[in-house]
Order: structure tokens, then C-alpha cells, then sequence
């Protein structure tokens, strides 16, 4: 009897899936800056989400969606030759309301790429002379400071605005995609501005730990 109710609950379920998506979408006018799959054409106005699921934090898109924060200070740029090329002008990001962002972030987490994989990155963190040897590769090896926002040691943001910054990014992003992200970016962005590192694996690792551990709040 149980597993005929297990069995039942899984065909509704399938027919009126919980993760079709929400009308907001529709709605707010986000494919005019977003793409939600590969297929869609490039509206090149805002990044894409395709991968959300695999990229972000779903307790940090609820926020985000309620009350946006700036993230790339200086726009969105899709231009790989910037700054010659235009960026586009940032304009305050459209809100949603509690419920609707939950719906959306449902949604959202649930975009995959295909043979994406996961358990690169464990939650170990850093030890402390670890921490202070990856922050060396961040700031001098590998200038990413030039180019993100960090946390200097008193806690005060600096670093370069032509990438989006990475000070709370542990709330924002998950760390196997920030491992992928460094490993291949093309895998996310075919025309991207960051520079590609040819990171080993471990040093990808210790990178990815340093960059998430860049935060406001213990
Ligand atoms: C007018 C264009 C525009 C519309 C409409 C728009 N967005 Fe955005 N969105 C952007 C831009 C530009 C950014 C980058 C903001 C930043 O980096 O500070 C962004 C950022 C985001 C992010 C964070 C992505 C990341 O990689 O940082 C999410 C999630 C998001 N938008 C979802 C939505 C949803 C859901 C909707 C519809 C309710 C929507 N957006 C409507 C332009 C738009
Ligand atoms: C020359 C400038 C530059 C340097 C150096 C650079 N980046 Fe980036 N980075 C970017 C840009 C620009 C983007 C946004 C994607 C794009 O437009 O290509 C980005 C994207 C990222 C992202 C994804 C953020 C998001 O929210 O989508 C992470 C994580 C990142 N960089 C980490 C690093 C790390 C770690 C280093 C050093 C090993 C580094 N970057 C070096 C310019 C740079």
C-alpha cells in the first residue's frame, strides 16, 4: 500500500512537475537580460543563468532577488575587447517579493549543465598557513586582485572593478563551480575577459577555498 502512494505521488509529480518555471519569468521581462537555457539566443545584457543551479547558493539568489546588490560595479560588460568596447549601463536590478523569489529560486537551482562534476572542492577550510600562501597566489602570482575586490587584512575592500567582486562570494557561490570556473570558464562564458591560469588541480582547490573565505562577517 505505501509504496502504491509513493509510486502514485511520483506521476503527479511528473505531471505537474515542481520545478516548472514560474510565470514571474515571463512576467518581469527576465529573458530580456537573461538566458535561462543554452539554446536561447544571447541577449548579452545580463549573465547567464542556465547553470544557476550549479552556481549559486539558493539562500543568497532569495536575497539577491529580493533586494539586488551591485556585483559588477561597472556594468555588465559582454565586450571581450573592453574597455574599448561599451558597457552596458548599470540600472538598479528588478525586485521580486518574498514569495515570487522563492519561486524563482526554486526554478533557478534547478538549472544544470550536463556532465557538470560535483565533489571537486570539500569543506574543509584552509589551514592557516595555507590561507596565507593562496592569498599570496590571489594578490601577487596571479594578480586577482587587479581585477576583483577582496578584503585587506583590517577588513576594508580593495582590489580591481573589471571583474565581479569576490568579497562574500562564500554566501554567493559554490565552491565546486568556482573550482570549474578557474579550471575552464569557457565551460560557462565562450568569449570571457578573465584570463585562462592553467591551474594544476590542487592549486585550483586552494584558490577556490581562499577566494570563498574572502568575508565581511565571521
Ligand atoms: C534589464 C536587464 C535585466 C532584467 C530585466 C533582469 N536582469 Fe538579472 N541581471 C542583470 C544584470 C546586468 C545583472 C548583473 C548585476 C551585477 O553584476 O551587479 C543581473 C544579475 C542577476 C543575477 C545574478 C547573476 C550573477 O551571475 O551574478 C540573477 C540571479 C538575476 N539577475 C536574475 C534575474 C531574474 C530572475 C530576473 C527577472 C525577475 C532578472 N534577473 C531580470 C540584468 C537584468
Ligand atoms: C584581467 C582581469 C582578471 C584577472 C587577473 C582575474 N579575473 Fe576573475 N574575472 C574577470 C572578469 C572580467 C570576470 C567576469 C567574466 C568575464 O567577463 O569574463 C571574472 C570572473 C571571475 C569569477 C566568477 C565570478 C562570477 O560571479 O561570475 C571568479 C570566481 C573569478 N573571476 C576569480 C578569479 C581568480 C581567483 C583570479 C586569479 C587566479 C582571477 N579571477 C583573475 C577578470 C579577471
Amino acid at each position: 500500500m505505501r509504496i502504491g502512494i509513493g509510486v502514485l505521488l511520483l506521476i503527479c509529480m511528473s505531471v505537474s512537475p515542481v520545478w516548472a518555471e514560474p510565470e514571474e519569468i515571463e512576467k518581469k521581462g527576465c529573458r530580456d537580460c537573461h538566458r535561462f537555457s543554452s539554446e536561447e539566443k544571447q541577449p548579452a545584457r545580463g549573465p547567464d543563468l542556465f547553470y544557476a543551479g550549479d552556481k549559486f547558493h539558493e539562500n543568497w539568489l532569495k536575497e539577491f532577488l529580493q533586494s539586488p546588490k551591485v556585483i559588477r560595479k561597472v556594468g555588465y560588460i559582454t565586450d571581450p575587447g573592453f574597455p574599448s568596447g561599451n558597457p552596458e549601463v548599470s540600472q538598479p536590478h528588478s525586485t521580486l517579493t518574498h514569495e515570487e523569489s522563492a519561486r524563482v529560486s526554486t526554478f533557478l537551482m534547478t538549472l544544470h549543465l550536463p556532465d557538470y562534476e560535483t565533489g571537486k572542492v570539500d569543506d574543509v577550510p584552509l589551514s592557516k598557513g595555507a590561507r596565507a600562501q593562496a592569498k599570496m597566489l590571489f594578490e601577487r602570482n596571479f594578480g586577482c586582485i587587479a581585477c576583483h575586490e577582496a578584503l585587506n587584512l583590517v577588513g576594508k575592500v580593495r582590489g580591481g572593478v573589471s571583474g565581479p567582486t569576490l568579497v562574500d562570494s562564500g554566501l554567493r557561490l559554490k565552491p565546486d563551480w568556482v573550482f570549474h570556473w578557474l579550471k575552464s570558464p569557457e565551460k560557462f562564458l565562450p568569449r570571457g575577459r578573465m584570463p585562462v591560469f592553467n591551474l594544476d588541480d590542487e592549486t585550483a582547490i586552494r584558490i577556490t577555498k581562499y577566494v570563498l573565505s574572502i568575508r565581511t562577517k565571521k
